[in-house]
């Protein structure tokens, strides 16, 4: 008889009341996030929802440590990285946590391959397999370009590749398939989904409901809200929240 592991006692990632606000010159501040929990357990992939300007970014910039949210708590792994010195988060992001950045942030110097082997020479790791990962994402023979060299889908590959060769513990993918056709991004979809298992989780931003559905968990944001967490939702239910998010919004 096997015995089945027993569950995570800690999520992978455990955030509450997560709140930000920014000062654009002499306006008050305005509150992207009004006080958001979520939490992301190992193994899963959770995808986040919402209309342009709901801060779906800006939350995934505050969960991964690369934004300080003003107040709440946000633990990864049992350790509060609020309050956490700037080396530490660094040292952090950088041993556990990927990001692929909507605007794919490659660097525009180097190569495609050069890009994807960056993080594990800047973390004194072992460069992964390169052209392994550039092929996974349908770049074999593309390594040698400069960003500048490639289309917009192209780079948000390089972008997908340079994180899921270093194999993080956690990956953030603020639409990654935004530049991309059907295709392309059905297989990036695949990649991401693949890496959600043992130890390891993805959060999903995306307008794509179809890729949203993917993900075990979907949290629907709206003016900085979590309006509903559904859980291996179909497409249509997502869109049934967000229909029922916007009409509560006109009516208030
Ligand atoms: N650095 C900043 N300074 C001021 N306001 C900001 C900043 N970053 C984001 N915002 C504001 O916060 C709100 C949420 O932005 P955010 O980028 O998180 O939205 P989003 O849901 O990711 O939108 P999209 O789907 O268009 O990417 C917007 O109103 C935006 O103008
Ligand atoms: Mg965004």
């Amino acid at each position: 008889m096997t015995i089945p592991a027993p569950l995570p006692a800690v999520p992978l990632l455990h955030a509450r009341g997560v709140t930000k606000s920014y000062a654009v010159r002499r306006a008050p501040a305005a509150t992207v996030l009004s006080g958001i929990d979520v939490d992301v357990r190992q193994g899963e992939m959770l995808s986040i929802v919402g209309p342009s300007g709901s801060g779906k970014s800006t939350l995934l910039y505050c969960l991964a440590g690369l934004e300080r949210a003003d107040a709440g708590e946000i633990a990864f792994d049992g350790t509060r990285i609020d309050g956490l010195s700037q080396a530490r988060l660094a040292r952090l992001r950088r041993d556990r946590i990927g990001f692929v950045f909507q605007s794919y942030n490659l660097i525009p110097s180097l190569s495609a391959a050069e890009n994807v082997a960056l993080p594990a020479r800047l973390a004194r790791r072992r460069t992964p397999d390169v052209p392994a990962a550039l092929s996974a994402v349908g770049l074999s023979g593309h390594g040698g370009k400069r960003p500048g060299d490639l289309s917009g889908g192209q780079q948000q590959r390089v972008a997908i590749a340079r994180v899921l060769a270093a194999a993080p513990d956690l990956v953030f993918a603020d639409e990654p398939t935004g530049a991309l056709d059907t295709a392309t991004g059905g297989q990036v979809l695949d990649l991401l989904r693949a890496h959600a298992t043992g130890r390891r989780s993805v959060v999903l931003v995306t307008h794509d409901l179809d890729a949203a559905s993917l993900a075990d968990r979907t949290l629907i944001l709206r003016d900085g809200a979590a309006v509903a967490e559904l859980s291996r939702p179909m497409p249509s239910d997502i869109l049934d929240v967000l229909h029922a998010a916007e009409r509560t919004g006109a009516a208030s």
